[in-house]
């Protein structure tokens, strides 16, 4: 079956969303009946392009990277435009977003659904403040709102949870989800100041110049909040959530927990309270049997505590362009086999 898509950012994670369906096409093909026609892009850096009858991602990969600029099937379209005037079956939103106001993402999300499109997104905003309204407004218009991408990346949270644990009851969430700060803890661990460290990070691409989001932990706290309202549903707001990254951990704390056997992790925590969830993103010393602890470097993971099953660890890459152009490809699938 085929998927007419418009993608909406082409930027790291939209090229990789085309290099994976162009180097997979025939396997996807083959073995699960899918094929993807990308029939629109738009991104303010390269320009809106629409062919109703298909765009040619290998032209537009060229085109981006040679010119910087699309040049064949250009219109004047802006994002919007696009997403309502389009024939698509699905949107895939990979632009930006605002973490406190989840903007542009929730936008694009929103008139994607209100279209009548299945939308997918890799930004956190729109599943992280908006779940509840454009879910409901999915349901509502008999499409899909999916975002693998948002949480450990490619490595399949809400696929797994939706698809192989379906009958659990998830019970507990525990995990490390921010790469970022667990390869800084790690380089702390081997004798580097935090400065050191947080240089260290920046110079391999890691954090950004400024890297608010993933020291204070507010990167790992918009992935708190789509867990615990997308499998364990709740109703949270990221301001409800307790919020301590790693700033105030030095090489001598961190040096110490190593003498007293254990090891500092940031961790993303929610459980079930009563009649609610409560949740909190801190630093904990972790004892070295528990799972986590083993997770290494820009690694993701999370346990997941089911009432039938027990816990489940998973532990992967949380960001990358491949494994993230994989999670968004992986959710193009979802739409054509889930109805
Ligand atoms: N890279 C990863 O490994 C990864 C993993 C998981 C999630 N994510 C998330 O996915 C999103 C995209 O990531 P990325 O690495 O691809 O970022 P990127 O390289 O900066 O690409 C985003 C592209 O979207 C364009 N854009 C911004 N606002 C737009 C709008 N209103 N309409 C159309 N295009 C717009 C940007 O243009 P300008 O540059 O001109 O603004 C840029 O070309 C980010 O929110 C990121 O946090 C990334």
């Amino acid at each position: 079956m085929q998927l007419r898509v418009a993608l909406i950012g082409f930027g790291v994670v939209g090229q990789s969303v085309c290099e994976v369906l162009m180097s997979k096409s025939e396997s996807l093909s083959n073995t699960n009946d899918f094929s993807c026609l990308v029939v629109g892009v738009s991104d303010l850096r390269w320009g809106t392009v629409f062919n109703n009858d298909g765009l040619d991602l290998g032209q537009l990969l060229t085109e981006a990277r040679d010119t910087g600029k699309f040049c064949k099937n250009l219109t004047d379209w802006d994002s919007h435009t696009l997403i309502r005037r389009c024939d698509a079956d699905a949107v895939v939103e990979l632009s930006y977003t605002d973490l406190e106001t989840g903007e542009p993402a929730i936008s694009h999300c929103r008139t994607a659904i209100e279209t009548g499109k299945s939308v997918i997104t890799s930004n956190k905003g729109p599943p992280a403040l908006a779940h509840r309204e454009l879910s409901e407004l999915a349901r509502h218009k008999g499409v899909q709102f999916l975002f693998e991408a948002c949480v450990l990346s490619g490595t399949p949270v809400f696929n797994l949870a939706h698809s192989c644990l379906t009958g659990n009851t998830i019970t507990e969430i525990r995990g490390i989800l921010n790469g970022t700060t667990n390869f800084m803890l790690d380089e702390m661990e081997s004798g580097a100041n935090y400065d050191v460290a947080l240089a260290k990070a920046q110079e391999l691409g890691y954090a950004e110049a400024r890297p608010d989001a993933d020291v204070e932990g507010y990167d790992a706290l918009a992935k708190v909040v789509i867990l615990a309202n997308t499998l364990m549903g709740g109703d949270i707001e990221p301001s409800q959530v307790p919020c301590r990254g790693i700033t105030e951990i030095d090489q001598n704390a961190v040096a110490e927990a190593k003498r007293e056997g254990r090891r500092y992790k940031l961790i993303g925590a929610i459980q079930r309270d009563g009649d609610g969830l409560s949740a909190r993103v801190c630093p904990e010393k972790l004892h070295l049997n528990d799972p986590l602890s083993s997770v290494s470097g820009v690694n993701n993971a999370l346990t997941l505590k089911t009432d039938l099953l027990g816990e489940i660890t998973m532990i992967g890459p949380g960001a990358g362009p491949t494994a993230t152009g994989y999670a968004v490809v992986g959710d193009l699938m979802r739409i054509l086999t889930v109805h």
